[in-house]
């Protein structure tokens, strides 16, 4: 594997290797010294053309657990402010000398474009595009639940609810896939105007009713940020009855199973599609998927960079 711009790249299998990796290499974090000499020699440039904390910062750490040299671009900071385009940026980049470029991009298709094309040699790696896909993010959401339900391969059978803004999400698109890879049954609700027609081709089921979908005691529940910053118009009429409708509170919390995780992939707005008592409750997953994130990244890393081999 040499990129990684999609989930759709992954066969079951490697899915599992990764995870497998990222459960192993999730101990160097737990030593006085985290490091190995991995990447070595070896330079990553995280490049963001959007705002980032859990992703940027944990490809970072990911990437200096593994030894390489890592260098931070955003492009308000860079000369895409002065109208570079991606292409450009990125074989400036490569002449620099990176060998893996992790790109966050506000258009989808963006990431597999530039690995596409020809225009450099150096590692792709998708840290979110547009509204299409965040595969680092779908496969620490798998650790995660591997984690909380004991699995070491798949999770067949788990059934994970999604909830919120999927039309505009990139988490909802990888989890899907990725989910689905691993023999998971996944549900989306949200309001109509926030699911994508036809998703159903995607292997969900879809539900209107939070209560509707919750009565159906799923394993985990994965709350989703509505990204206003990608809406043009009204999707709801109101915040407040986005809230009503939408939010994981108190109610809906009791109506959890004890066993069930709660998920976000953050940043949460609490008080708008989860409340501080249940991004708090003890089912909450949520600083362990920002802890998998750093151990994911680094299996990423070491499988684009380093062919896998220790
Ligand atoms: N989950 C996620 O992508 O968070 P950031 O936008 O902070 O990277």
């Amino acid at each position: 594997m040499k990129h990684l711009t999609s989930i759709r790249e992954l066969y079951r299998d490697q899915a599992i290797e990764l995870l497998d990796s990222a459960q192993q290499l999730s101990h160097v974090g737990e030593r006085d010294i985290k490091k190995l000499p991995t990447l070595r020699g070896k330079t990553v440039v995280n490049l963001f053309f959007e705002n980032s904390t859990r992703t940027r910062i944990s490809f970072e750490i990911a990437a200096k657990r593994l030894s390489a040299d890592v260098i931070n671009v955003s492009a308000e900071s860079s000369s895409v402010s002065k109208g570079e385009s991606l292409k450009d940026t990125a074989q400036t980049l490569e002449a620099l000398g990176a060998d893996a470029i992790v790109l966050r991009h506000p258009l989808s298709g963006a990431p597999k474009n530039l690995a596409s094309q020809g225009w450099i040699s150096a590692s792709v790696i998708n840290a979110g595009d547009g509204s299409h896909e965040h595969p680092t993010q779908a496969l620490l959401d798998a650790l995660t639940l591997r984690q909380a339900f004991g699995s070491a391969t798949d999770l067949a059978g788990v059934r994970v609810l999604i909830v919120g803004d999927i039309l505009h999400s990139r988490v909802a698109r990888s989890n899907i896939l990725l989910l689905n890879l691993l023999g998971a049954n996944v549900e989306i609700a949200g309001p109509k105007s926030l699911i994508p027609e036809g998703i159903e081709a995607m292997g969900v089921s879809t539900s209107n009713s939070f209560e509707e979908a919750l009565s159906q005691r799923p394993d985990a529940v994965m709350m989703l940020r509505v990204q206003k910053e990608r809406m043009q118009g009204e999707y709801f009429t109101s915040a407040q009855d986005y809230s009503n409708s939408w939010s994981l509170g108190s109610e809906r919390l009791a109506m959890l199973r004890e066993d069930a995780v709660i998920l976000h992939p953050g940043p949460m707005n609490r008080g708008f599609e989860i409340s501080a008592e249940a991004a708090d409750d003890s089912r909450s997953q949520v600083l362990k998927q920002v802890s998998n994130g750093v151990a994911v990244r680094m299996a990423v890393l070491h499988h684009c960079l380093a062919g896998g081999e220790r």
